[in-house]
């Protein structure tokens, strides 16, 4: 009797087991900022919904081997673009579930639009009719730095330097990172990125223009963050984090 009722205590901690990784699996982490684009929203059962279902579902088997993927699909107005893109130095593995995640998160967060874009640490995802460009987010950290004049100094030059690794690293990868010292022997971590498939010189503008954009932006006379849009993007940390950009 005894021993009768560990066994099912046993298949019940086993049951407990399994709903829990269920669970753990059907639940991506929360991204740091995404955009439901409000201006349409398609219908159930459209060709776009048809469309974005075959472009997600093929999404993540079409990493370049370097953390870009793409997939488009339909013509027209039930065109779907569909393109993730993971942090340059991210592994494979990590990258494909990144991936993922932000599929499922990002058809649960805007279930009806018709353009989408998830941002995690170490990826994104977007989906849109159309290949313009989205809107940037600047998301500033909440440390003032100790001396912006220096602090401004320092970045310039830093983020000149990724700027032109980022941009010259070719048709499969356009990332870089580095660390300059700042103010008060503080060091500033930098990363930059844009998708593979922008030129040279796309790429270069495109970091250029965001990174001007500091002054105007709540980032100003803080101690990092970040500005990001879909094709390009870069990261800045002094101080607060010691081991470079986690
Ligand atoms: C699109 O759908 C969302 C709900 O999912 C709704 O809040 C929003 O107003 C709709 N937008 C338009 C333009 O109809
Ligand atoms: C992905 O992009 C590359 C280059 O931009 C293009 O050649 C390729 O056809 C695209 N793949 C898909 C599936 O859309
Ligand atoms: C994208 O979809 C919106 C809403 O349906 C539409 O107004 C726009 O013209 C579409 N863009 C393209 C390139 O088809
Ligand atoms: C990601 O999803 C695809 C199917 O969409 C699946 O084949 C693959 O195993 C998943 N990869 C990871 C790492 O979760
Ligand atoms: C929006 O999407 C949800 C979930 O797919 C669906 O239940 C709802 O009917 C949709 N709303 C519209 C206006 O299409
Ligand atoms: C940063 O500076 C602003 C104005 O210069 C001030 O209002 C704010 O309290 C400071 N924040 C921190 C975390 O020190
Ligand atoms: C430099 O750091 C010291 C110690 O952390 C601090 O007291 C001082 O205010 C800092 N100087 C500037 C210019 O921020
Ligand atoms: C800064 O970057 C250099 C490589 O350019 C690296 O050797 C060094 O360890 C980095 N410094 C810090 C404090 O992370």
């Amino acid at each position: 009797m005894f021993i009768l009722f560990r066994k099912h205590l046993f298949s019940f901690s086993l049951i407990i087991i399994c709903l829990t990784n269920i669970t753990t699996l059907a639940q991506p982490p929360p991204f740091f900022h995404h955009i439901c684009e409000n201006k349409a929203n398609y219908t159930i059962n459209s060709p776009y919904q048809r469309n974005l279902d075959t472009a997600l579902s093929a999404l993540p088997t079409t990493n370049s081997g370097f953390g870009y993927f793409n997939f488009t699909t339909g013509q027209l107005n039930d065109r779907v673009i569909s393109f993730a893109l993971c942090r340059g130095d991210l592994e494979p593995a990590l990258c494909t579930n990144c991936v993922n995640d932000s599929i499922i998160k990002l058809r649960e967060l805007c279930p009806n639009q018709t353009e989408a874009i998830g941002y995690y640490n170490k990826c994104f995802l977007k989906y849109s009719n159309e290949t313009r460009n989205t809107n940037e987010v600047a998301l500033p950290n909440l440390q003032n730095t100790s001396n912006v004049d220096r602090f401004n100094a320092a970045l310039r030059e830093l983020m000149d330097r990724l700027r032109g690794e980022a941009a010259a690293g070719g048709p499969l990868l356009k990332f870089a990172t580095g660390n300059i010292t700042g103010p008060n022997f503080s060091t500033i971590y930098g990363l930059m990125q844009c998708t593979p498939d922008l030129p040279e010189q796309a790429c270069s503008d495109c970091l250029e223009a965001a990174v001007n954009r500091i002054p105007n932006t709540n980032l100003y006379g803080k101690d990092g963050g970040r500005i990001l849009q879909s094709t390009c993007n870069f990261r800045l940390s002094a101080g607060t984090i010691r081991n470079g950009l986690v």
